[in-house]
């Protein structure tokens, strides 16, 4: 696709019935991302979900779809130890929920686990830029590499990623232009979430892109849908039909 020029579509999804949607629509690439700690369980940061959670989403994301991609991301505290554990949580991502390839976050730091666990067979994703599950160490979410010191970084472990063998890299809320650049240097798929234009794919958070949180609203977010409202619409009409006695009528019982 990359090479065509055709971007490539990618969304989050943590469950059967919306990955169904999804993958009906014609997502190229389904990612069961950590941000299940934050819209699934609540959690502030991605930090707390851990490998038996991320399979049991990973295994409902898997039973639906019939044609996409599915990536799974590595829990914080899952591939960070050593490379023979984040081996063996690729192997069980792969094994228990029927995964077809898993992501990491990070560069040089991970980069002997990146090649032990594609040596095994495993397809890895890389993640570059804002990594959410280091949000200790940055102390914000705000726009990663806008220095020249840290962009050269980003696009050395961009290099490090591809030579290891990773199939595509995800590079989160960076400059248009650095997305461009990388781009442009890197033959894998650059698959951006607020990393611009020029990137050869674009990912999102599913909750966000169709409107259920309402909160959460950074420049790169594009809403599709207002579902906060609708659903907020149809609850409170269903509560009012039941307390009127107005549902079930007739036609709803046996
Ligand atoms: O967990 C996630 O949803 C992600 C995307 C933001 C890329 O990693």
């Amino acid at each position: 696709m990359k090479l065509r020029g055709e971007k490539i579509s990618m969304l989050t999804a943590y469950d059967f019935s919306m990955a169904t949607i999804l993958d009906d629509a014609g997502i190229d690439i389904l990612l069961v991302g950590d941000s299940a700690s934050n819209v699934m369980a609540g959690h502030e940061t991605t930090l707390p979900i851990t490998l038996d959670q991320m399979i049991y989403h990973a295994s409902s994301v898997i039973r639906a779809v019939k044609r996409s991609l599915v990536v799974v991301d590595l829990p914080f505290g899952s591939y960070q130890g050593n490379s023979k554990e984040a081996l063996n949580s690729a192997i069980r991502i792969m094994k228990e929920a029927g995964a077809h390839s898993i992501k990491m976050e990070g560069g040089e730091e991970i980069i002997d686990s990146v090649k032990r666990i594609i040596s095994a067979g495993v397809p890895v994703m890389g993640h570059l830029g804002l990594t959410p599950q280091s949000i200790y160490k940055f102390g914000t979410y705000t726009v990663r590499a806008k220095e020249e010191e840290e962009a050269e970084i980003l696009v050395r472990n961009a290099h490090l990623l591809q030579e290891a063998g990773c199939f595509a890299i995800v590079l989160e809320k960076i400059p248009a232009q650095l997305g461009k650049r990388v781009s442009e240097e890197i033959k894998i798929p650059i698959i951006g979430i607020g990393a611009g234009m020029y990137v050869d794919g674009q990912v999102l958070v599913m909750h966000d892109m169709l409107g259920i949180n309402k909160e959460f609203s950074p420049r790169f977010l594009r809403r599709y849908l207002n579902l906060y409202d609708q659903i907020l619409g149809a609850t409170k009409q269903y509560i009012e039909d039941v307390k009127s006695k107005d549902f079930p009528n007739e036609n709803e019982q046996y």
